[in-house]
């Protein structure tokens, strides 16, 4: 029986929800996957329906931003934990679950 975390997953559509919430997934396998392994294993086996970005997978494009536990990570190089709760970076504007607008960034480069 492997390890199994609990995952809660920030959820927001500005275009369809007054307030956002969260979701939980009990029973996640997590060991030696990083976070952005975990929510790819979310989306395939619970819900597809999970908006995050995807990129190098090597630390290097920063699209894979978010916030893990309070603390803001690249979820491409961060271990998954056994109790994680995933929200989008705070500094952004959402533009859907854990999607941000990186175009905030040249507009507002002192973010
Ligand atoms: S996917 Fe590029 S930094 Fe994580």
């Amino acid at each position: 029986m492997p390890d199994l975390a609990t995952v809660k997953v920030f959820r927001y559509d500005p275009s369809r929800d007054t307030q956002a919430r969260y979701e939980t997934f009990e029973g996640v396998p997590y060991r030696d996957r990083s976070v952005l392994e975990v929510i790819h294993l979310i989306c395939e086996e619970r819900d597809p329906t999970i908006a995050f970005r995807e990129g190098c997978d090597n630390g290097t494009c920063t699209g894979c931003a978010m916030v893990v536990n309070g603390e803001p990570v690249l979820a491409c190089q961060q271990a998954a934990e056994k109790e994680m709760v995933i929200e989008p970076h705070p500094k952004f504007k959402i533009i859907k679950d854990l999607v941000i607008d990186f175009d905030e960034l040249r507009e507002r480069p002192e973010i």
